[in-house]
């Protein structure tokens, strides 16, 4: 068996479950952790086995044996010197999105991978739930004739919206838009878009902040196809990290109508009323099973490294997706449509 020794920089809640994937995984061999917070590196460390944890991402990157590295360390805004460390020393990443902040260090960092044959994945975890796999195999298939609009409408509770506030700047668009946008623009392929319009509103986390609530995103494609990604972080509590969305594309042949409201178990007690459990985007484990699409994405990067694979959601197309969020949030300043001028 090819195995890889793999290291995961960031162990909060998206980097635990990554590590936990890693260790489960037999392709990978040791698995090293770099986490600055003493509590839980020594929590996630212990739960994943891993072979080294530091709070040091430096030892990580410089350490011949290791193949690959995940990046989810937070705030984002400052994991781009990790990402190009890790890529100048050879080794793979699977970095959570936004690649970096710009895009000309999205270039760069394009640039070390071609230079070097690396892979860089990016975690556009969407990709790896089964309904929406389906509904990209479904349009690409032809299955509605020739797609004429396609809606996703994604809501996220208060609760990971406060958190996500008060470590960056990062717009609506760049953190929950990012993903409906990513899924799209893959359904959609070859097509790329070119002239974007967004609006956003904000009623309450703006009293507090200059976070505003939601923000919507309209995309016209170059063959005329119209794109509408709302992302929002003000839900109430449905459940601890509870997500929702609405997705609706109608083509010239068909529709396809996916509830992702997670509604499909409901757990109603006197203590918390109604609550949707395995409703988290990433999902979350279950005894022996993980309800959700991160270990597989995780498990995916493992195999593509180890066998030689390409990544399923590349650093190219995640730039595109920049391309789309940068132009909407300029858009939501200005109130004028953006165009974009693609390759
Ligand atoms: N793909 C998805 O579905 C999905 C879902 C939620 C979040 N995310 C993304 O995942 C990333 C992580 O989010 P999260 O909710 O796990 O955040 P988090 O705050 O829970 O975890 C980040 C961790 O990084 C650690 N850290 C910070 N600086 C570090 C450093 N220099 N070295 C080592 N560790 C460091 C922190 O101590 C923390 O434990 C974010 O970019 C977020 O946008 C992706």
């Amino acid at each position: 068996m090819n195995q890889i020794n793999l290291g995961v920089i960031g162990a909060g809640w998206v980097g635990g479950i990554r590590a936990n994937a890693c260790a489960a995984n037999p392709l990978v061999d040791e698995l090293h952790i770099a986490e600055i917070d003493p509590a839980r590196a020594a929590e996630i460390g212990a739960q994943a086995g891993a072979a080294r944890v530091t709070a040091d991402w430096t030892e990580i990157i410089g350490s011949p044996q290791i193949d690959a590295v995940i990046i989810a360390s937070t705030p984002e805004s400052q994991r781009f010197p990790i990402l190009r460390a890790a890529l100048e020393e050879g080794k793979h990443v699977l970095i959570e999105k936004p690649v970096a902040p710009t895009l000309e260090e999205t270039d760069e960092a394009i640039a070390l991978c071609d230079a070097r044959e690396l892979k860089l994945a990016v975690g556009y975890t969407r990709r790896f739930d089964p309904k929406y796999a389906f509904i990209n195999r479904a349009i690409k298939a032809g299955d509605i004739g020739d797609p004429v609009t396609c809606l996703v409408s994604r809501n996220i509770t208060r609760e990971i919206g406060d958190k996500i506030k008060g470590r960056s700047k990062m717009s609506p668009a760049a953190m929950g838009g990012t993903h409906s946008i990513d899924f799209l623009l893959w359904c959609l392929q070859p097509r790329l878009p070119v002239k974007v319009y967004s609006q956003q509103a904000g009623k309450l986390f703006n009293k507090v902040s200059d976070t505003p609530d939601h923000q919507w995103i309209m995309v016209t494609m170059d063959d005329g196809t119209t794109i509408a990604a709302g992302s929002g972080w003000v839900l109430p509590l449905g459940y601890p990290q509870y997500s929702q969305s609405w997705i609706e594309i109608v083509g010239t042949e068909g529709a396809l109508t996916v509830d992702d409201t997670h509604r499909e178990i409901s757990l109603n007690t006197v203590e918390n009323g109604i609550r949707y459990p395995l409703s988290s985007m990433p999902g979350e484990p279950v005894d022996h099973v993980f309800a959700g699409a991160m270990a597989d994405e995780t498990n995916h990067f493992v195999t593509a490294v180890a066998h030689d694979r390409p990544v399923l959601a590349n650093a190219r197309e995640a730039r595109l997706v920049m391309d789309v969020t940068m132009a909407a949030d300029l858009s939501a300043e200005t109130g004028e449509p953006v165009s974009l001028s693609l390759p």
